[in-house]
């Protein structure tokens, strides 16, 4: 755990264009600095960064927070990897702080599986250079398949030997590493022997080129054995997360602004030994989103290259719309039809390799036009849903440009209208929406469903969350500002809401509240500075959007449609604190009990359909009240807002 003494001083030291400026090109806009989103696609910059607030913020997204929020959004790193990348730009010393039992001890313990499989991988290494099973057995496999002592020693390579079933168990033991542990990570069995035996060991690595994992290769041919076998997850190995490589490969991929995937150990190796470097491995399976992700750290351009016989085009295909749907570029670079890349590489060597990759690597989606071509071509039967898939591929991208240059040049490839494409990507995009739009249904009926249960309102109202929302902004945009004499804006606001504290209703804007209710308990108010410093990310995000939401014409227009009132008459709120917290939180105390009128009606409705007399007379009292409140709220606000 880095100390909070250090975190401060990383907070106190950090300069958000510092952070920011290493990453995106930022143009000096009086007294900010904008430059390109790089968190979606744009054309004209409305990402800012505002070194007085020392936060970012995309007027276009919404993302936005300070640099370390930057950091783990935009090179998907850790808060605490972030904390210590900041530390090294300012040669800040880092104090850790083992406070939390539970911190060491988990922390203990990832080091503990750390230390052994950095053990075996050693011990897995020396069994293939310097025994001579090793030797005699494995190296000279590797040997023949062509690959040379540097690359095998940069990949790690090792050899599990098969007798005694039990070397590396023993050996870590009487190293003092527990067999529990070596059971975990799947280095031994149930039964005390070695997990891998007579197989090649591909160390599988961190991004920091720490063992996390092992996969072995059976040497013999033709037994019944998987042709692999992998360990198993860990606490240090989560298989969606890691690609084969990528170590080795990230600094080459952001220099090229490409990655190559294949799917093999061997086909990543051997292209490495021919000089091609910016190439990671799925390792047969299909990509995840983690990975894709992954990738996208380092660059946008996926380049997917297919072993040449149908299965491989077919395996390739999957997992293709994710690439797209996570907004990367994709191509496809189809071999001959007897190679995979490791065999490709080696019989055309690395110069005429990317002469080919200039030749023929297509845009994925050409591809599959292509494809889709084909088989209309030669089955008019299968040729619509050949259609139909191509279109799908293609509404999964989500810059309207690119979809409809897509959609031109596909018509034209495939001889088909583009006004029949244009209206099956609209209907896909309509299915995906409403998909959306359903599940959201779903979710929302399932709430209120819960509220009526626990009579508890849990629904999100759009309304009500801009009402809290505004309760919010007050407090923080003008939290230290004066109503009265000895008073500020922030002490009136909580004194005026304590008695309806519970009806807020936003998880986070509850979470920010109570920072504030703290502080009214010491007579302070959190600063802005204090607010984007928080640990949890989100109180800090949702301090930057209330604080960045402007008071917008249409959160006025909102309440002219819904009390009919004229807002715009009124001055800004900025000029008179009093009148806007008043306002506001009448504005808030209004809706919630309009809110809770409306809920009560359903019930009473509910009652009386189901004649439970008891039930009913006891709701209709309730509502009774419940109106009676509401009135006399209406009428304050309505003196509030017209003073
Ligand atoms: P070689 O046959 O040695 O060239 O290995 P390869 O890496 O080229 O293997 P192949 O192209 O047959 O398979 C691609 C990838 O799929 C491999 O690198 C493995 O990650 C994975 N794979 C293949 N066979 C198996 C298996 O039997 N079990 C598991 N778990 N993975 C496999
Ligand atoms: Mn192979």
């Amino acid at each position: 755990m880095i100390s909070k003494k250090t975190i401060a001083e990383i907070f106190d030291k950090m300069a958000v264009e510092d952070i920011v400026g290493d990453f995106v090109h930022l143009k000096k806009r009086g007294v900010n600095l904008l430059g390109l989103c790089p968190f979606h696609n744009e054309k004209t910059p409305s990402f800012t960064v505002s070194p007085s607030k020392n936060i970012y913020k995309c007027f276009g997204c919404g993302k936005g927070g300070n640099g370390i929020d930057f950091l783990m959004e935009h090179e998907a790193m850790s808060y605490p990897e972030a904390l210590r990348y900041v530390a090294r730009i300012y040669n800040i010393e880092i104090e850790e702080d083992y406070n939390k039992e539970e911190d060491i001890i988990e922390f203990q313990h990832r080091e503990a599986l750390q230390i052994i499989n950095k053990f075996a991988a050693e011990f897995f290494s020396n069994e293939l250079n310097n025994t001579d099973k090793g030797k005699s057995i494995g190296l000279s496999y590797l040997k023949d398949r062509g690959f040379i002592e540097k690359t095998i020693k940069s990949f790690e390579l090792g050899f599990a030997p098969s007798h005694p079933r039990d070397k590396l168990t023993t050996k870590a033991k009487e190293a003092g590493h527990k067999e529990e542990r070596l059971k975990e990570l799947g280095l031994s069995n149930q039964y005390g022997n070695d997990f891998f035996f007579d197989r090649i060991i591909f160390p599988i690595h961190s991004l920091s080129g720490k063992p996390i994992a092992f996969a072995g290769r059976i040497l013999k041919k033709n037994v019944k054995a998987p042709k692999y076998l992998n360990s198993p997850e860990s606490e240090i190995y989560h298989k969606r997360k890691v690609l084969y490589g990528m170590h080795l490969a990230k600094k080459e991929i952001r220099a090229k602004d490409l990655c190559f995937l294949v799917e093999g150990y061997t086909d990543v190796m051997m292209l490495h030994q021919n000089n091609i470097e910016n190439v990671v491995a799925t390792s047969g399976t299909s990509l995840t989103t983690e990975q894709i992700r992954l990738i996208k750290r380092y660059s946008k351009n996926a380049c997917l290259i297919f072993d040449g016989d149908q299965a491989g085009i077919k395996a390739s295909l999957r997992g293709i719309d994710l690439l797209l749907e996570e907004g990367m570029d994709v191509q496809v670079l189809p071999l001959p039809e007897e190679h995979d890349p490791d065999s490709f590489i080696q019989s055309v060597g690395h110069n005429r390799f990317t002469e080919y990759f200039e030749e023929r690597a297509q845009d994925f989606l050409f591809y599959k036009a292509e494809l889709s071509r084909q088989t209309a071509k030669n089955d008019p039967v299968n040729a619509s849903q050949a259609i139909q898939d191509l279109v799908t591929s293609i509404s999964k991208i989500e810059d309207t440009i690119k979809r409809h240059l897509y959609i031109k040049e596909t018509a034209k490839l495939m001889s088909v209208p583009e006004e029949l494409l244009l209206e099956e990507l609209n209907n896909k995009l309509d299915k995906q929406f409403n998909k959306k739009r359903s599940e959201r249904l779903k979710e929302v009926r399932k709430t209120s469903q819960e509220k009526r249960e626990t009579s508890k309102d849990k629904s999100k109202d759009a309304a009500s969350t801009l009402l809290e929302k505004d309760i919010l902004r007050i407090l923080i945009q003008h939290g230290e500002k004066s109503v009265d004499e000895d008073q500020n804006v922030a002490s009136f606001v909580i004194e005026n809401i304590s008695d309806v504290i519970e009806l807020i209703e936003n998880e986070n804007f509850k979470k920010v509240l109570n920072i504030f209710i703290e502080h009214y308990n010491e007579s302070k108010v959190p600063t802005f500075a204090f607010l984007t410093q928080q640990t949890a990310p989100e109180i800090r995000k949702t301090v930057i959007d209330i604080h960045e939401g402007k008071y917008d014409s249409q959160y006025s227009k909102n309440w002219i449609d819904m009390w009919d009132m004229g807002l715009q008459t009124q001055p800004m709120p900025d000029e008179n604190q009093k009148k806007d917290a008043l306002e506001a939180l009448m504005r808030f105390k209004l809706n919630k009990a309009t809110k809770l009128c409306r809920e009560n009606l359903e019930l009473i409705k509910q009652y009386e359909q189901e004649e439970d007399a008891e039930e009913l007379m006891k709701h209709l009292q309730i509502q009774k009240k419940l109106t009676e409140i509401r009135n006399v709220f209406a009428k304050e606000f309505k003196t509030i807002v017209l003073k």
